[in-house]
């Protein structure tokens, strides 16, 4: 795994020998799909951000669903995030999977979660049939749904960046174990990781928005189950840092949790509390934790041009941890 960030380098080399021989072979590398929606009136923007959940409503994941609507009421959100893992147990099997409208449709109904849902993958989603799970087709039986690999949402005052993160983690390639991953129109794993990255850090560069927040499914630094994920650390948090990212929010881990870096202002923000949770591991990480929550809930992000508010929610709406930002613009020039 340590070889991964040589191995681009080495693979760039290859690519730049094979293009001045063949340029027709030459993997592109694309912009990221890239969606807009505007801030609301008085220039703020609310939302709530819900992992680990499509369980047709079992282990608490309809409670958290009724909390997010009220909480959702309250706040007046603008949209909803999903960090992946989406379907379980195996993402869905063909675009008529009822287990659809089961885990989604028939669970977020209240009125405040009837908005834009963005979504990521998460591994247990790749299990299944990926390319059902990305198609446009579930838009016509559920309008909310939005769920890409990677892509950007431009929201004026906050520019989002969803990353792909299952295809990062080595050991779901070389040692699958029981687990099937779908890699059609991922694999191979280093030029969709280099093109991936090389994309990322253009737009991160580009972006000129206050907050610039990066979406995946898995952890950077966690103190439960999986705990940190190494290839993210090496390969993807080194490009975070280099372009001011603010937040890096994920899943994967069935808890709530807020670990802050201790040498850039990132915030890493766990909220997999969407369902099954209450794993009883705690293991001590690097960098600042500031909140660990074992169980169910999920968090809620409001942004204005100079703060951000994110507060975690347990299974019965009450507050469990707050934490606020704030940013002093430059005057433009
Ligand atoms: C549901 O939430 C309650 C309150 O946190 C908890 O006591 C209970 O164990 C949870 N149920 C499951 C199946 O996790
Ligand atoms: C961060 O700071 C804590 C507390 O000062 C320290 O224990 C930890 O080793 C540091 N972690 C890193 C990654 O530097």
């Amino acid at each position: 795994m340590a070889g991964v960030a040589l191995e681009t380098t080495a693979l760039s080399l290859v690519l730049l020998a094979v293009a001045t021989v063949m340029p027709a072979l030459l993997p592109c590398s694309a912009e990221l799909p890239r969606f807009e929606r505007p801030a609301k009136a008085d220039g703020s923007l609310s939302l709530l951000v819900v992992g680990d959940w499509g369980r047709k409503g079992q282990f608490n994941q309809s409670q958290v669903a009724a909390q997010m609507g009220k909480i959702g009421e309250e706040m007046d959100i603008d949209l909803v995030i999903s960090t992946g893992d989406n379907f379980y147990d195996n993402g869905l099997k063909d675009v008529r999977d009822k287990a659809f409208e089961e885990s989604f449709t028939n669970v977020y109904t209240a009125k405040s979660l009837q908005k834009q849902w963005y979504s990521v993958l998460g591994n247990h989603d790749y299990s299944g049939d990926v390319l059902a799970e990305l198609s446009p087709l579930l838009q016509k039986i559920d309008s909310r749904w939005l769920c890409l690999r990677s892509f950007i949402l431009n929201a004026e005052i906050v520019d989002f960046f969803f990353v792909d993160t299952t295809p990062f983690v080595e050991s779901y390639w070389t040692n699958p174990e029981n687990d099937h991953y779908d890699w059609r129109d991922v694999a191979p794993r280093e030029t969709y990781i280099s093109d991936l990255l090389k994309d990322l850090d253009a737009a991160l560069e580009a972006s000129t928005a206050p907050w610039k927040i990066v979406v995946g499914h898995h952890t950077m630094r966690s103190a439960s189950h999986h705990g940190d994920t190494a290839e993210l650390l090496s390969l993807l948090l080194p490009i975070l840092k280099a372009n001011g990212v603010d937040l890096y929010i994920n899943g994967h881990d069935h808890c709530l949790q807020h670990i802050s870096s201790n040498d850039s202002k990132i915030q890493y923000l766990t909220s997999g509390g969407g369902s099954m949770a209450w794993r009883g591991v705690f293991t001590p990480t690097s960098d600042k934790l500031r909140f660990f929550y074992d169980g169910q809930g999920f968090m809620s992000l409001q942004l204005t041009r100079t703060a951000a508010d994110i507060v975690f929610y347990d299974v019965f709406g009450h507050v469990l941890h707050e934490w606020s930002a704030s940013k002093h613009l430059h005057p433009a020039v």
